[in-house]
């Protein structure tokens, strides 16, 4: 029961990797606020039941964040735990991206992060100390095609996270999560795009070291770990977790190198 009596915000907990944290965090004694913009989150909280509320909240836009933080505090106090976890993909290279798509991803992946901060900073200070967890991905240091505006919006959330742990230390620490291939609804989805999901998911086992793909209780023990008392000289920094993603020199045909 690690965070007894610590109140945490997950956003986009209503299913995959935040939905797991959710569980994880409420498990181990936090009173947890999921904030989403799908219903879902209603059927999580009720079935975890004390300690955990569903806000509908559509974290890219400042008058539902600012609302649904001074909720959050009014119910649980707080907060104590930020986890900036929501995120979309869309499928485009540069030249394809409309505006509107650009803005999109950008305003969902990015600026949802800085409007929750935001608005949890005053209070995380108000209780003495604070860590916000940023999940960006381990497409933060290396790039599939076309996913320009993911790609973008998740290498500057590490910018975001320094900036947060340079102006707000020591009492706020920021990190952030890079996850490699995570069997979440978002991957699901992904795969669905192609005519051949199976093949899509067996490659995607394949790229990593591992030879699978991670779990969003995988991630969430990290993101517990990074927030907890046991995480206190974490700050500032993209942690991977990855399976080894993406560390293969590529480009050889001798199978040595
Ligand atoms: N699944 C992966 O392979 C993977 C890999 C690396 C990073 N990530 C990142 O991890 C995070 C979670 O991904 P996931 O795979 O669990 O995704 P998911 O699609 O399964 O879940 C995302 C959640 O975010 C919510 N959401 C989306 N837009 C929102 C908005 N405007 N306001 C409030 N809620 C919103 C959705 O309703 C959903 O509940 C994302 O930031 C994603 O980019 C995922």
């Amino acid at each position: 029961m690690q965070f007894e009596g610590k109140t945490v915000v997950v956003t986009g907990g209503a299913k995959g990797i935040g939905s797991a944290c959710t569980r994880a965090f409420h498990k181990e004694g936090a009173s947890v606020a999921v904030l989403d913009r799908d219903a879902g989150g209603i059927e999580l909280a009720d079935s975890l039941g004390a300690r955990a509320i569903f806000i509908h909240c559509d974290v890219s836009r400042e008058a539902e964040v600012s609302a649904a933080m001074s909720e959050v505090s009014s119910l649980l106090g707080g907060p104590d735990i930020l986890v900036n976890n929501a995120g979309i993909q869309r499928y485009t290279t540069v030249t394809e991206t409309t505006e509107e798509e650009w803005d999109l991803v950008m305003n969902v992946n990015l600026k949802s992060a800085f409007l929750c901060a935001k608005h949890a900073i005053p209070r995380m200070q108000e209780r003495g100390a604070g860590v916000i967890v940023n999940i960006s991905s381990v497409q933060a240091f290396i790039s599939q095609k076309t996913v320009a505006p993911y790609v973008t919006s998740k290498t500057a959330l590490l910018g975001l996270t320094r900036s947060i742990a340079v102006d707000y230390g020591p009492q706020i620490r920021c990190v952030a999560v890079c996850p490699g291939t995570v069997d979440t609804p978002m991957l699901r989805d992904a795969i669905q795009l192609s005519p051949d999901p199976e093949a899509v998911y067996q490659e995607c086992m394949d790229m990593h070291l591992v030879k699978r793909i991670g779990t969003p209780e995988e991630v969430a023990a990290l993101i517990l770990l990074v927030a907890g008392p046991q995480g206190g000289f974490f700050t500032g920094q993209a942690i991977r977790i990855d399976g080894g993603l993406g560390i293969t020199i590529a480009g050889s045909k001798r199978e040595e190198f």
